[in-house]
């Protein structure tokens, strides 16, 4: 299984509980599976895949006991978290609350873990957490009549045929909204407006159904809406996610190289020209100067580095998922911490655009505006970048600068060239 790119604080911070019992916080979807699987959703699912039911749904879509199943629902753990076969995780949602127990009976090298869940009945919240019902709750008030159910990523269309539909059943409505996501609350919303356009007694109950591939998704929705009761199932259209324009999308612009290599001159230009040209709502995180406020007190090692990397990201994807454009410059020296930047901007819906000042060290060294090569050299200053501490070329930059001779102008006008012709600005 291909390496996927860890919250590395879960990593090194959550791997165990006080009294030490191992502990991990998931990622979205599969918190989101989670709760499919505590609530009965999932049913006949009690807790995560293991190997041989993960081998057996890929080869004939059955559990390693001949059920049907069409999808692997399985929890992926660092090869390197100390949790075993045998012992309990427990999973925390992001925010730390205790959700659930897995009783680990499998723990594979490529990560999987496997095994039962059982809740630990933490209060549910979140958008709409009242219509998230278990399906025992919602078959029981189901009464006599049939049901039909109607799953549904984006705005239903044709509600005329839905209540057709229904009348021939005889059957009263309930709307499973898939909600998951950024866009999860936007599908309950359609679903409730729905419901004013069709027979009263229609339900609607929030199901958090991560998405699938399209034939693995519909299968699902199958098995889901017979958990609630449904005894038809109408799925909703696809809904068309075109995104949205890139001059409309939100973008990390993030400038990486070596300390004088022209990084924050450049950011810094590009910042005052999209403030010229107005339409753009901007924020400059420059290195320098989050190192004085956001991440003010870490060191150089490695692992403060990359905690410093982490929370420019942080802040440039939250101003990126408000539509916003980020700049930011720091020296970014470790490539697997630029990709979560990169990740975590993709993550809110963002764009990431990788601008590499490649200025040799030679000429970074040659300017030394600040002093510190030379302090560096002298050994006053340990693990200086270039130096004595390592520097990771990109191999994945959009856009790779060596600003030798260069003009800030030529340089700036790169990256609006490079801007421009992607689309983020008109
Ligand atoms: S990063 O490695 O964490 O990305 P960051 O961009 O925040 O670095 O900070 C780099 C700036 O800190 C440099 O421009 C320089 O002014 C200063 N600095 C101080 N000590 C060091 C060091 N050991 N290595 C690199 N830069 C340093």
């Amino acid at each position: 299984m291909a390496w996927r790119s860890w919250p590395r604080e879960n990593v090194e911070q959550m791997t165990a509980n006080p009294d030490g019992t191992p502990e991990w916080v998931p990622d979205a979807r599969e918190l989101a599976d989670l709760e499919l699987l505590l609530s009965g959703a999932f049913d006949p699912l009690t807790g995560f895949l293991g190997s041989a039911d993960t081998a057996s749904v890929i080869e004939n879509g059955r559990l390693a006991d001949g059920t049907p199943w069409p999808d692997l629902v399985t929890l992926t753990l660092p090869p390197d978290h100390p949790v075993s076969a045998g012992q309990e995780l427990t999973l925390r949602d992001p925010e730390g609350v205790a959700l659930a127990t897995v009783t680990v009976t499998e723990r594979a090298a490529d990560g999987l873990v496997a095994g039962p869940v059982k809740s630990h009945g933490a209060p549910e919240h979140g958008p709409f957490a009242r219509l998230r019902r278990p399906p025992a709750e919602v078959r029981a008030e189901a009464g006599d009549r049939p049901v039909l159910a109607v799953t549904m990523r984006g705005p239903l269309d044709h509600l005329d045929e839905i209540t057709a539909t229904a009348r021939e059943l005889d059957a009263t409505i309930l709307l499973l909204p898939l909600a998951f996501g950024e866009g999860g609350p936007a599908v309950v919303r359609a679903a409730l407006k729905a419901r004013d356009g069709l027979p009263s007694g229609t339900r609607v109950v929030v199901v958090p159904l991560a998405p699938r591939e399209p034939e693995i998704d519909l299968e699902l929705r199958e098995h889901i809406a017979t958990a609630y009761g449904a005894d038809e199932h109408l799925a909703g259209p696809e809904p068309i996610t075109l995104p949205g324009p890139p001059h409309r999308r939100g973008l990390v612009v993030f400038f990486t190289g070596l300390s004088g290599s022209g990084k924050s001159t450049i950011a810094r230009g590009l910042h005052d020209v999209l403030l010229e040209r107005g339409g753009r709502t901007v924020t400059y995180l420059d290195g320098d100067v989050v190192r004085r406020l956001l991440s003010a007190g870490l060191t150089f090692s490695k692992q403060d580095r990359d905690l410093n990397i982490r929370r420019i990201g942080f802040v440039a994807a939250e101003v990126a998922r408000h539509g916003g454009l980020a700049i930011c410059a720091p020296i970014a020296p470790y490539a697997a911490t630029r990709d979560e930047v990169r990740h975590m901007a993709e993550t809110v819906g963002a764009d990431f655009v990788l601008v590499h000042v490649s200025t040799p060290l030679a000429e970074c060294e040659r300017r030394d505006r600040k002093g510190l090569y030379a302090k560096a050299r002298a050994g006053l200053i340990p693990e200086f970048t270039g130096v004595s501490d390592p520097y990771e070329e990109p191999d994945d930059a959009d856009l790779t600068l060596d600003t030798t001779g260069m003009t800030v102008d030529r340089a700036v006008g790169s990256v609006l060239d490079l801007l421009t012709s992607g689309g983020w600005l008109r």
